[in-house]
């Protein structure tokens, strides 16, 4: 099977999932989306109200800054991948779970490992301490870990890791802002890189 279809056939699980409360509430699940040759992936959160009425990732008001921050780096929606922690929108956008967090995050996982991404941008607290769980590398914080690239192994891979804010941050605080689109800035210099290196 194509990286296509591998996705696809996760997508179709998590749309009809029932694993955890979070299905009673949703609209959609919003499985994520994009390049399936993608060899960057970017890992929110959870779906917000718009996600959830789309089953898009990122179509609300951090989605369109996002969109700015990918622009700042050189990438578009249809070079990247973008998942999120959780697939299906806490009510009224409250924190994931712990529970909701280890019954969800296989459907990331398995993104992962078709995906094979080189480079794993992780937006925000929740995303950041997932991955930097899986990969045992103490987490003490974005604030204190944003804007480094780490090297790890992850799920067998060799990956890169870049955690910054959520650009949800950006929304309220310009000071969020500019650090994300000076982390954005580290990002395409790193990519570019890496680009043609491979
Ligand atoms: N925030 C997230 O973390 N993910 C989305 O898809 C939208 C908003
Ligand atoms: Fe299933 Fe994840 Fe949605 Fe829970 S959040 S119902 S585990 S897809």
């Amino acid at each position: 099977m194509s990286r296509k279809e591998l996705l696809d056939a996760v997508a179709s699980e998590v749309v009809v999932c029932r694993k955890c409360e979070l299905w009673k509430t949703r609209k959609n699940a919003v499985p994520g989306e994009g390049n399936p040759d993608s060899q960057i992936m970017f890992i929110g959160e959870a779906p917000g109200y718009w996600e959830g009425i789309k089953g898009k990732p990122f179509v609300g008001a951090a989605g369109n800054f996002l969109d700015t921050l990918l622009s700042i780096a050189d990438l578009s929606r249809e070079n990247v991948f973008i998942g999120n922690i959780l697939k299906c929108r806490p009510p009224k956008n409250r924190e994931p779970l712990l529970d909701e967090i280890e019954t969800c995050t296989p459907y990331l996982d398995s993104q992962i490992q078709v995906l094979k991404p080189k480079i794993i941008v992780t937006l925000g607290n929740h995303s950041t301490s997932y991955i930097f769980s899986k990969v045992a590398i103490p987490f003490n914080g974005i604030t204190q870990t944003h804007g480094e690239f780490f090297e790890a192994s992850i799920l067998s891979m060799q990956v890169t890791i870049f955690p910054t804010f959520h650009p949800a941050a950006a929304l309220y605080s310009g000071k969020y802002k500019e650090l994300l689109q000076r982390d954005f800035q580290l990002l395409k210099h790193r990519f570019t890189n890496q680009r043609s290196s491979v």
